[in-house]
């Protein structure tokens, strides 16, 4: 027999039972397998990234949670992808083409696009990837062949 099982027979023994049942009541509701569960879980975002004979050779695809700046997603999946500045917007180094699925992601601010007039091979589909926050189903990247200090050093 447990606690919750007993008769009460006083207000302490009622207050116990009823702690008792609220704990398994909580326990009994809390499965992490179930669709509700899962429903909850923050929206991914499919990040193909093309082929780059340094950086990914082979290309990569991933799911990546939104909200994440798409410099972190591809830093954690290996493509080490450069950010001199450490990911504040400041150098250019993390350009990036976004060739699909551009359209659910914010455009780029006045800052962010000063700081691409200096990224190489800038071109319409150009964004910082620390600039980028993951929204949107799919996002198709492509690395440029240099980043600002490659071209330079060339
Ligand atoms: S890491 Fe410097 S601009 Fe993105």
């Amino acid at each position: 027999m447990t606690l919750a099982d007993r008769p009460s027979t006083d207000a302490t023994t009622s207050t116990a039972t009823g702690a008792v049942d609220s704990i398994a009541a909580a326990q009994t509701s809390v499965d992490v397998t179930a669709p509700a569960a899962l429903a909850t879980a923050k929206p991914q975002t499919r990040v193909t990234v093309l082929p780059h004979a340094d950086l990914c050779p082979q290309g990569a695809e991933f799911d990546a949670r939104q909200g994440r700046k798409l410099v972190d997603a591809l830093l954690e999946h290996g493509i080490t992808i450069e950010h001199a500045c450490e990911k504040v917007g400041a150098c250019a180094t993390c350009h990036v083409h976004l060739r699909a699925g551009a359209e659910a992601i914010t455009p780029a601010d006045d800052e962010e696009e000063d700081q691409l007039d200096a990224a190489w091979g800038l071109d319409a589909q150009s964004r910082l990837a620390c600039c980028v926050k993951l929204k949107g189903p799919t996002l198709v990247v492509e690395l440029p062949r240099y980043t600002k200090n490659h071209a330079r050093e060339a």
